[in-house]
């Protein structure tokens, strides 16, 4: 147990390494929580700082919560831990790179809004529904050039998926965390859910707009 416990403790101070923020202040010398939506995120790195610092940061906070997920994979493998543990084990160490992602102890408890650790947790725990999600975010956010949008039914769309046994039979743990991660997403996006629906939402373009 105790090793469990510190292994959810990395888990959290892995997902608290404020990529966006410490990436903003090395190299541009910017608190990004102070420009664009003031998210220390991928999304508002893109914004604020441009293509290839979004997509650095968007890589490296996934790998995030892929690298909790994998903690529970070296203790499987160091015989610590049954397989069924070991499914949710990822589950809780996902999940608590997830609150580190939102709530970081490195910067004052302000954190990003949890989509790029999510992908990554739910890369490692379900690859193939990581990847249907990753379509459907594209896809909302082509139609709409809304990340916010797309992150939110993206977060959704997982348990659903699940849910509807479109791979075959689910771990009920996984349909719980889902549901669990998708409120979570809900409730950091509330203010982008405020703009959407006045229709004020800020639109991301990958490509600059043709005048
Ligand atoms: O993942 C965050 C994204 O969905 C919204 O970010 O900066 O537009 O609030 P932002």
């Amino acid at each position: 147990t105790i090793v469990i416990v510190c292994c959810t403790v990395i888990a959290y101070l892995l997902g608290s390494i404020p990529t966006a923020l410490w990436y903003g202040e090395a190299y541009f010398g910017l608190d990004i929580r102070k420009h664009g939506s003031g998210n220390a995120g991928a999304t508002n790195t893109f914004r604020v700082l441009g293509k290839r610092a979004g997509t650095i940061v968007l890589l490296i906070d996934a790998i995030k919560g892929w690298i909790a997920t994998s903690i529970a994979m070296m203790l499987y493998y160091s015989h610590l831990i049954d397989w069924n543990d070991c499914e949710t084990l990822k589950l809780i160490f996902g999940f608590a790179a997830v609150l580190g992602h939102v709530f970081p102890a490195f910067s004052n408890f302000k954190g990003g809004k949890g989509v790029a650790t999510l992908l990554g947790m739910v890369m490692s725990v379900h690859a193939e529904a990581a990847l249907v999600c990753m379509v459907i975010f594209f896809l909302v956010f082509l139609a709409s050039n809304y990340v916010s949008l797309g992150s939110i039914i993206a977060s959704l769309a997982f348990p659903v998926l699940l849910v509807l046994k479109t791979f075959g039979n689910e771990n009920d743990l996984n349909i719980i965390f889902g549901f669990a991660l998708f409120l979570m997403v809900a409730v950091t996006h509330r203010k982008n859910i405020v703009r959407l629906l006045k229709g004020e939402e800020s639109r991301i373009y990958f490509r600059p707009k043709k005048k």
